[in-house]
Formats: C-alpha cells, sequence, structure tokens
C-alpha cells in the first residue's frame, strides 16, 4: 500500500490541530480525527441507521446514474478520495467494467482501507486496486495521475470542510485534472431542520459515540485523559451557515490534560467543542465553489424526494 501519509506524519499533525484546536476558545477539532479503526466501523453503523438518510440517497442516485456516468466518462483510472468502505463505489467498478483498469481509494484510515481495498480486489481479479494513505487535503499533488481519470468524492464528506476549505481544495484538485478528467462529486443538500437533526442524533445513540471516539484517540494517541462519558452528544442546525454542527458538551467543570503536547484544558459546566460541521448545499453554492475552483457541474442528479445531489464536473 501506498502511504503518503506515515504514522509519524500522522501524529504530528494530529498534535499541530489539537494544539491549535483547544489551545484557544472556542475549542475546536477537526472532523478527520474521528476516523481511526473504532471511528470506521462506527461511521459504517451510522449508515444503516434509519435516520441517516445520505448514504441511502447516495446509493439510489448511482443505481440510476452509474450507465451514464460510465458513458460519460469512459474513465480508465477512478480515484476515490476518503473512500472508507468503498461499498458504493462497487456500482460504478461494475459500470465501468469496458474502460476502467485501476482503482485508487485514498483514505487517512489505513488499516481500514487496507482491509476494504482486499476486498474490492478480490472481487474484481481483472482490476489493479492501488490504496494509498493520504490526507486529500494536503496531498493531492503528490497523488499519481492517470488516464482519462475519474475522481470519486462520496457521501458529503466535502460538507465536512469550511466554505475557503472546500474551494482551496477543488482549486487543488482542478490543477491536479487534464481536460478529459471529471469529477464525481456526492454532495447533502438543504432541507427540514427536523430530519437533519435527526439523521446527526439518532435514537440508538451510534452518532454520540461516533462522536466521543475523537477523545478515544486523543487518549491512545497524546495521552490525554479525557473521560467520554463526562461530554454529551450535541447536534444542532446553523440556518446561516446552513450546516450542522456536531459538538461535545463538558457535562461538569474539569481540567483535561494532554501530554504530548502539553496542554491543560479547562472545560466550564456546559462548554462545548465544535467536532464537526457537516454543510448542506443548494445548487447555486456548488456552482459558484466549482466556479472558483476552475470546475463547472456537466451533470447534475438528485434522487425524486430532492434530499441528495450527485454531480459530474469538468475543468471550466
Ligand atoms: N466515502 C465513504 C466514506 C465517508 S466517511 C462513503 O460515502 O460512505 C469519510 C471518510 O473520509 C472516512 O473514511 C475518513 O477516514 C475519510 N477522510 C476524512 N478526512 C480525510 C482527509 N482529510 N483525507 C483523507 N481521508 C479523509
Ligand atoms: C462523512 N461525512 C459526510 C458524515 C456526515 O454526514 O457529515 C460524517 C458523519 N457525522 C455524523 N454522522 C455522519
Amino acid at each position: 500500500m501506498d502511504r503518503f501519509l506515515t504514522p509519524d506524519d500522522l501524529g504530528k499533525a494530529l498534535r499541530q490541530d489539537v494544539a491549535d484546536g483547544l489551545g484557544t476558545r472556542p475549542r475546536t477539532l477537526p472532523a478527520k480525527w474521528f476516523y481511526d479503526e473504532r471511528g470506521s466501523e462506527l461511521f459504517e453503523e451510522i449508515t444503516r441507521l434509519e435516520e441517516y438518510y445520505p448514504t441511502r440517497r447516495e446509493r439510489e442516485i448511482l443505481a440510476a446514474r452509474a450507465p451514464e456516468i460510465a458513458e460519460a466518462t469512459g474513465a480508465v483510472t477512478l480515484m476515490e478520495l476518503g473512500a472508507g468502505s468503498g461499498e458504493k463505489t462497487r456500482m460504478l467498478l461494475e459500470a465501468l467494467g469496458g474502460t476502467l483498469r485501476t482503482y485508487m481509494p485514498v483514505d487517512v484510515s489505513g488499516d481500514f482501507l487496507a482491509r476494504a481495498a482486499e476486498r474490492i480486489a478480490e472481487d474484481h481479479p481483472g482490476l489493479r486496486v492501488r490504496p494509498v494513505v493520504a490526507d486529500h487535503e494536503r496531498h493531492l499533488a503528490l497523488l499519481p495521475g492517470g488516464e482519462r481519470r475519474l475522481v470519486v468524492f462520496l457521501g458529503g464528506t466535502i460538507g465536512n470542510m469550511a466554505p475557503a476549505e472546500r474551494v482551496a481544495f477543488l482549486s487543488a484538485l482542478r490543477a491536479t485534472m487534464n481536460d478529459g478528467d471529471a469529477l464525481l462529486l456526492g454532495a447533502d443538500l438543504v432541507k427540514d431542520e427536523r430530519r437533519l437533526v435527526r439523521a446527526y442524533d439518532d435514537a440508538r445513540g451510534v452518532t454520540a459515540e461516533f462522536n466521543r471516539n475523537v477523545l478515544n484517540v486523543l487518549n491512545r494517541e497524546l495521552g490525554a485523559d479525557f473521560v467520554p462519558e463526562r461530554f454529551e452528544h450535541v447536534a444542532v442546525w446553523n440556518p446561516g451557515d446552513e450546516w450542522i454542527e456536531m459538538r461535545l458538551r463538558s457535562v461538569a467543570p474539569q481540567v483535561v490534560r494532554v501530554p504530548a503536547v502539553d496542554l491543560e484544558v479547562e472545560f466550564d459546566e456546559g462548554e462545548e467543542m465544535r467536532t464537526e460541521i457537516s454543510a448542506k448545499f443548494r445548487r447555486d453554492r456548488l456552482d459558484a465553489e466549482a466556479g472558483a475552483a476552475g470546475l463547472r457541474i456537466d451533470h447534475w442528479w438528485t434522487d425524486p424526494d430532492g434530499d441528495f445531489s450527485l454531480s459530474l464536473l469538468r475543468p471550466a
């Protein structure tokens, strides 16, 4: 497996993010640190929850449109960012059977990625499956290119970046693309607030466990002494920014030590630390952000209820 991120690099990036995010108020942590082995498994469990509609909706769109996507791209290389289990991508691998030679799933969650890639390779003996451990916010320029490349970024993970980060990410990606390349982008859409909040605060508490798992990551990797039960899961809709915020709320005044970055972090009772944003889109916002990055939306598909979108972008 190719690695642009060694365990040492990951440790360094985590220390920097924790020093920056916990060293000042309001306290924040980047969402990418949810995904150790357990976090990746918990995310897979979330995708099966009745309340969490995005995965189902995106799968419906892919089932309906995979042949059209194959026809429009004729991709020889499929590079998938934030691939996770790659389960939905199987529909594309099948539809692209006539042209596709290489599948390159990219993720920060290395062991989970390696196992997912093995399963896909077993099911597609003729395909070259080449998993890469990398941070797609930092390493896009280092990733190998390929002939007639389709870059796939599913699940709505683009919404886990802030607007400025999204444009920086799309611009960096655009810079690696040739004229015949395309980007297939999954993005969740603005909808009724109650449905949105339910999707991020499920009855069984799986999302709460996923949220608190980031504290286990900090305990293991940085020797921190968070007691996860002392933090409550919070999911709120921010109507101004049109994103869901996940937070962890301290249930009591407490001090947490993070020896690897030499921090003692005080939390007041009720103080909240933001652990994720999950932006929801409208077509005009995606058009504008794509345009700012030198891309244009060539195809736009949604499920019949208009819950989720899949778009095919090309260099403008
Ligand atoms: N694409 C899958 C998984 C989405 S979960 C789906 O649609 O179901 C988000 C995935 O992105 C996780 O596997 C996580 O490890 C990965 N990820 C998050 N931030 C990342 C980053 N900066 N670089 C690479 N992978 C990242
Ligand atoms: C990966 N990403 C798109 C998910 C989302 O919906 O923002 C992560 C997630 N967070 C809570 N539930 C799922």
